[in-house]
């Protein structure tokens, strides 16, 4: 095959988002994807900064990051849908309901987004919320999108641009000499080279191996630097009486999609590789939705699941080179906000490869905050 300019490790909404934004200007790109269940087909695929309390943990510059994310999706979708054919179900309103008075408190002391509702106002918005709610919180800003579709638009539209992807084969190895990326090795034992590898893998990492020390394996990343949270999450059938929008609980999210189907989320096991579901807890998340509202409780269930959100300690992201191995450039770690942060990332990483600048606001998403033997 011919060498590219670019590899990407990993056909998920990060690793296919980069590849596109890479493939418009001109970039020729690879995209490698294992088949393994990517954490976008798992995600319910909620835009919503002004809720997501791991955004505000992680500091101002990824709040500001996930803002500036969010207000790129309406035209993305809308070039997505031109491009290809494929509806994103873009939608606009995210709803966070509170059912006592606890619940509403925290409403007015957060520091989040959004406009904070009496109860009369939310069930305006919501008629068939349950009558126990007293407040609510709303953004017409943020939104959701449906991340199977979004994954579909961005391989078409890559593809369309000239990108490639290589399906059911993964990337075992990034091979350095001196301290430079010089390829990658893949599952068969192809080899290929190319001027940049982007690792956008979640939380499943290649190593890397330095061929002037005899083929010594070093991590990417150091140990539990990057780790699998799970989430389960399960659909139901849209009934009438449902909510209209995403509706955000203590107990559960609710995001009604224009295919017939609400996805309900989700669970967090934190360093849980598996991919099972467990039924006690699918029931628990199913008993949430129910308690918000009434109507889902004869809704069939469609279907349940489980993926793995890429996590890091201090709920940033990792976006930028990687430490010791220069030409490897790392988009990892959007924990619960992959797909909102998809299109910031890939700008920025795009940005890095295509004139090697360098956004401000991911300096604060460097892998060197997992580095404290100082290597570069
Ligand atoms: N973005 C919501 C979740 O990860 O469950």
């Amino acid at each position: 095959m011919s060498r590219p300019d670019v590899i990407i490790a990993g056909g998920g909404v990060i690793g296919l988002m980069t590849g596109f934004a890479l493939a418009r200007a001109g970039v020729r790109a690879i995209v490698v994807d294992s088949g393994m269940p990517a954490a976008t087909d798992a995600a319910a695929g909620m835009l919503a900064p002004s809720f997501e309390g791991a955004l505000r943990k992680a500091g101002d510059d990824l709040a500001a990051f996930g803002r500036r994310s969010l207000a790129a999706w309406p035209q993305l979708a809308a070039l997505l849908a031109e491009r290809t054919g494929v509806d994103c179900d873009f939608a606009k309103g995210v709803l966070s309901a509170a059912f006592d008075e606890t619940e509403a408190a925290a409403f007015e002391a957060g520091h989040e987004g959004g406009e904070v509702l009496g109860r009369e106002a939310v069930l305006a918005l919501e008629p068939f919320l349950s009558p126990r709610v007293v407040a609510g919180r709303y953004s017409e800003e943020d939104g959701q999108v449906d991340p199977r579709r979004v994954r579909a638009a961005l391989l078409r539209a890559f593809q369309q641009d000239g990108g490639r992807l290589l399906r059911e084969r993964t990337i075992v190895e990034i091979r350095t000499v001196n301290g430079r990326m010089d390829g990658v090795t893949l599952s068969d034992g192809e080899r290929i080279g190319a001027g940049a590898v982007i690792v956008a893998t979640g939380a499943r990492l290649p190593a890397l191996v330095d061929a002037a020390s005899g083929g010594a394996l070093r991590p990417l990343l150091p140990e539990g630097a990057l780790f699998p949270v799970k989430g389960e999450a399960l659909a139901l059938a849209r009934p009438a009486g449902g909510p209209r929008r995403v509706v955000r609980t203590k107990g559960a999210y609710l995001c009604p999609k224009s295919d017939g189907r609400i996805v309900v989320g989700a669970t967090e096991i934190a360093g849980d590789w598996s991919l099972t579901t467990d039924d006690a807890r699918v029931k628990a998340l199913r008993r949430g939705a129910v308690s918000a509202f009434a109507a889902l409780e004869a809704a069939p269930e469609i279907a349940r699941w489980a993926g793995l959100r890429p996590a890091t300690q201090d709920a940033a992201p990792i976006i930028g080179p990687a430490l010791g191995a220069d030409g490897v450039i790392l988009a990892l770690g959007c924990y619960r906000n992959g797909i909102l942060l998809a299109p910031a990332t890939a700008d920025a990483v795009a940005g890095l490869v295509c004139d090697g600048r360098m956004d401000p606001l991911i300096a604060a998403f460097s892998a060197a905050r997992f580095n404290p033997l100082g290597v570069s």
